[in-house]
Formats: structure tokens, C-alpha cells, sequence
């Protein structure tokens, strides 16, 4: 198969291209990355030189450029990660989440739909808004309905539309899934678990939005990765997965784990995020019951993993947040 990946040069997708090409070194796959702030060309230096891997630098709003690619390659299907993906940023301006997630998405299902190719969708639990937290017993189910609260849900909300609409109207093969919050290697710095790990080393205070009480349900990126193939694979077509790890943790308490792991960091409590989401659990049965799927890395092994990922690899964080995620970082906790 070759398989064309958006977004490769991010945190998912790049795992992605390394968990794929590892399982079926048979497929090619041809990466398209814009490389915004959030994607590094460094971070896809393990398969740059293999023969069965293409890298292109584009933006996948950009339609000729995108024929262009489909035509040279003649793809079988499409992943698509490629996506605005920080909650923070599209409350500060959400013009190009609307563009990327949105048109991106819709430019990239046209190319697709010539040829009639398969289409999987990336989407995520955000979608579904929040739960209380005193109702341990509400889950997401892909029956819940979409109720959105940030721009950047909004817009992932808008794509998994199209996505279902290109299905119905133009018959397009497509399939959705829907994951919580992922950890693991090569997540940028502004996400929860790398900032307080690279803070804490960098002597930075840690700082937790409120109280620190919102719910996050976390799951080991490489599941997250396998869940996709089996998706890509053996998914009902015109369906949506949810994919999640039933490993809900209060922020704060992720936050302490870092500071016992590391041995180091101070905790400061930070305003609170406008529209705030609560709560996020995810039910997976569906995904269990017709493709088998169930995450394999525990939370407890899983962030042991990822804080020594980022403990040997200070080179590709430090340059990262010399960058552009400085004058972020700045503009939302002051300096640093
Ligand atoms: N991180 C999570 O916990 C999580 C959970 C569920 C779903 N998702 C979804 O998974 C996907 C990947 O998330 P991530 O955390 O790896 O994001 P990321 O921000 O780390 O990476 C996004 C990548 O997309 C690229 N990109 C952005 N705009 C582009 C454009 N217009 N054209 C081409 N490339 C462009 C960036 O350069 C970057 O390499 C997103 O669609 C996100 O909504 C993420």
C-alpha cells in the first residue's frame, strides 16, 4: 500500500510513520507536513533516508500543490494528523484552526475523492464537550452528541462533519476516530506532560491551570497509533472509533507524579483557562468488540517511558523551545 500521511512531522503523526513503517515495511509512505511551529524535521530524521519513505513540505490547504502529490503518487489512502491541535492557541486566534482543520480537510478529501481512496480522519474525544465530574459513570460513546466548547473542538467538530457528508453524498471511504489525550515521545513542549517535565528539569515552576481538577483520560501514543491501522484495515467504512485508555487522572495529580519521578519541581496555580473542559472519559467497547483493539501500555509504564524519553533527548526539546514557543510561552505564563 502507499499511504500518504499528513501531519507527519507532529507529535502523532511522526510516531505513527515509525510505528507503520515498523509493522509493514512493505507499504510506502509519503508524508505531508507544512512545518508550522508544531513540526520538526528532526523529529522524522530515523526514516528520512529509507526508500520507502517520501517526505514533502506543503500545506494541505493548498490544492494544486496537493493534486500534485496525489497525482505523483497515486496513493491508496490517506491518514490525516495534519491539524492546528493546541486548545490555548485557538482561544488566542482561531482563523487558521479553521483553515487547516477545516478547509485542509476538505481540500484533502477532494483529491481523495477522484480516485474514490480511502480516508481516515483523526479526529479527537473533544468533540463531545465535557462530563461532570461527580458522574463517573458517563462515558462518550460515538453515540453522544457533538457539543463543542473551544475553537480548536469546534473545528475538529466541523471536519468529522465533512468527513461523514463526503461519505454520505459522494460515497467516499471514509472512517473517523475519535482518542483522548495522548502522551509519549516527541510531544511539543506546550502540552501538559512535556512542559512540566521540561520545566521542572529547566529549575521553571510547573504551572496548573485552576485548581488542577480537571480529568483527562490518557493514552500511550503507540495505542493510539495501532488503533489507527487496525482502523485503516478492518474499520467499517462510513464509521467512527472511539479510542481511549480508561486511564482518567486529575491534572494535578499527573503533575505530581512528574515532580516524585523527576525528584524535582515547584507547582504554582495559574487563571484558570477560559471554557475550561472538565472532564473527558472515553468509552472504547466498539473499537474492542469489532477490530480487538485494547491499549497495552499501562499509565504507570508509560509515563516512566516518556519522561526518560525526554531526559535523553534535551537536543530536540532545547531547540524547540528557543524557537517561536518562547514568545508563547511568554505571552501565557510571563517569563520564564
Ligand atoms: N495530541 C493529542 O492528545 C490528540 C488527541 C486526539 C486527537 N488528536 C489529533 O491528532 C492529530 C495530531 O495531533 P498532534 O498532537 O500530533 O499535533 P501536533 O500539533 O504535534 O502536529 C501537527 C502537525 O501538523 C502539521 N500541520 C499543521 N498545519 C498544517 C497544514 N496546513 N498543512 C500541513 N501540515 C500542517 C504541523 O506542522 C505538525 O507537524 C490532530 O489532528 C489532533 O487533532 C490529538
Amino acid at each position: 500500500m502507499t499511504i500518504i500521511v499528513t501531519g507527519g512531522a507532529g507529535f502523532i503523526g511522526a510516531n505513527y510513520i515509525f510505528y507503520h513503517l515498523n509493522q509493514h515495511p512493505e507499504d510506502r509512505i509519503i508524508c505531508i507536513d507544512k512545518l508550522t511551529y508544531a513540526g520538526n524535521l528532526s523529529t522524522l530524521a530515523p526514516v528520512m533516508e529509507k526508500e520507502n519513505f517520501r517526505f514533502v513540505k506543503a500545506d494541505i490547504c493548498d490544492r494544486t500543490a496537493m493534486e500534485k502529490v496525489f497525482s505523483e503518487e497515486k496513493p491508496d489512502a490517506v491518514i490525516n494528523f495534519a491539524a492546528e491541535s493546541h486548545v490555548d492557541r485557538s482561544i488566542e486566534d482561531p482563523s487558521i484552526f479553521l483553515q487547516t482543520n477545516i478547509i485542509g480537510t476538505s481540500v484533502l478529501m477532494d483529491c481523495c475523492r477522484k480516485d474514490g481512496l480511502r480516508f481516515h480522519q483523526v479526529s479527537t474525544d473533544e468533540v463531545y464537550g465535557d462530563l461532570p465530574l461527580d458522574r463517573p459513570d458517563m462515558l462518550f460513546t460515538e453515540e453522544t452528541p457533538i457539543h463543542t466548547s473551544s475553537p480548536y473542538s469546534s473545528s475538529k467538530a466541523s471536519a468529522d462533519l465533512l468527513c461523514s457528508a463526503y461519505h454520505r453524498t459522494y460515497g467516499l471511504p471514509v472512517t473517523i476516530s475519535r482518542c483522548s489525550n495522548n502522551y509519549g515521545p516527541y510531544q511539543f513542549p506546550e502540552k501538559l506532560i512535556p512542559l512540566m517535565v521540561i520545566n521542572a528539569l529547566n529549575g521553571k515552576p510547573l504551572p496548573v491551570y485552576g485548581e488542577g481538577l480537571n480529568v483527562r483520560d490518557w493514552l500511550y501514543v503507540e495505542d493510539h497509533c495501532r488503533a489507527i491501522d487496525l482502523i485503516l484495515r478492518n474499520g467499517r467504512i462510513g464509521e467512527v472509533y472511539n479510542v481511549g485508555g480508561h486511564n482518567e487522572m486529575r491534572n494535578i495529580d499527573i503533575v505530581k507524579l512528574i515532580v516524585k519521578e523527576l525528584g524535582k519541581g515547584e507547582i504554582t496555580f495559574v487563571t484558570d483557562r477560559k471554557g475550561h473542559d472538565l472532564r473527558y472519559a472515553i468509552d472504547p467497547t466498539k473499537i474492542k468488540n469489532e477490530l480487538g483493539w485494547e491499549p497495552e501500555t499501562k499509565f504507570a509504564d508509560g509515563i516512566k517511558k516518556t519522561i526518560s524519553w525526554y531526559l535523553e533527548h534535551k537536543d530536540w526539546w532545547e531547540e524547540i523551545i528557543s524557537g517561536e514557543y518562547e514568545k508563547y510561552y511568554e505571552r501565557m505564563y510571563g517569563e520564564r
